[in-house]
């Protein structure tokens, strides 16, 4: 299972990225604007910081003229020609989907995104979208599960041979993280706060602390002459 992390913030990304579990980074324009900087330049330093660990990752870009299957397919080509490791963000319509069916035709690997449904999920798949990003959190958000839709997507891949891979998006804990790990989700990408929830449990806390303890009080009684056998 692969893990990403969803944000445009490169302070972010070099920190997390050398602990060596960052398998891409999911951006969208929300995440772009919130940096205050030039879009292409913010994927161009992502794809140059993730080159430093990985050779194997991806980095979505979303496209932004929206409105018809033809600009996006024209912004798709020229994000895609910015490297190898560019996943192209296309939106859940139909406009969308038939941008990603040419691009996909094209070689071009797309992240369908803004997934709300099974339904949509299986014809994200049909268009030859390499991934889709299901949005957990929105989908709590309002008062609904967003686990049942993992697992209906995972379920509808797996019963019709999809190979298209399951992004699990939005996401709102680590609590999220840990289901979606169970349901057997391809891709979870989160923000680095969540990130590193993950490495902690109380009990490795208290369990260090103790070895921590339990290994001094042996060392002094070494050098006062006890313990020895
Ligand atoms: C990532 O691909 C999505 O754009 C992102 O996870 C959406 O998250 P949000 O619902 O917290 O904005």
């Amino acid at each position: 299972m692969k893990l990403y992390l969803d944000t445009g913030n490169i302070d972010e990304i070099r920190e997390l990225a050398s602990t060596g579990m960052v398998d891409g980074v999911t951006t969208n324009p929300t995440l772009i604007a919130k940096e205050g900087k030039d879009f292409l330049k913010v994927i161009k330093e992502i794809i140059k910081e993730l080159n430093k660990y990985k050779t194997d990752f991806t980095v979505s870009a979303e496209v932004t003229c929206t409105d018809s299957a033809e600009k996006m397919i024209k912004e798709g080509r020229s994000l895609a020609r910015l490297d190898k490791h560019v996943l192209v963000k296309v939106p859940l319509t139909i406009e969308g989907l038939k941008a990603v069916r040419q691009l996909s035709l094209e070689k071009i690997k797309c992240n369908v995104t803004l997934c709300f449904s099974a339904s949509q999920a299986l014809l994200a798949a049909k268009a030859g979208a390499w991934c889709v990003s299901p949005f957990v959190g929105r989908i709590g958000d309002e008062g609904w599960n967003g686990m049942e839709l993992i697992k209906e997507i995972r379920h509808v891949y797996d019963n019709y041979g999809f190979e298209t891979k399951i992004l699990s998006a939005s996401i709102r804990s680590a609590q999220d993280i840990h289901d979606i790990i169970l349901i057997g989700s391809d891709i979870a990408t989160m923000p680095a706060s969540i990130f590193k929830k993950l490495y902690y449990n109380p009990l490795t806390e208290m369990g260090l602390e103790k070895f921590t303890q339990d290994w001094k009080e042996y060392k002094k009684n070494l050098e006062k002459g006890k313990n020895k056998k």
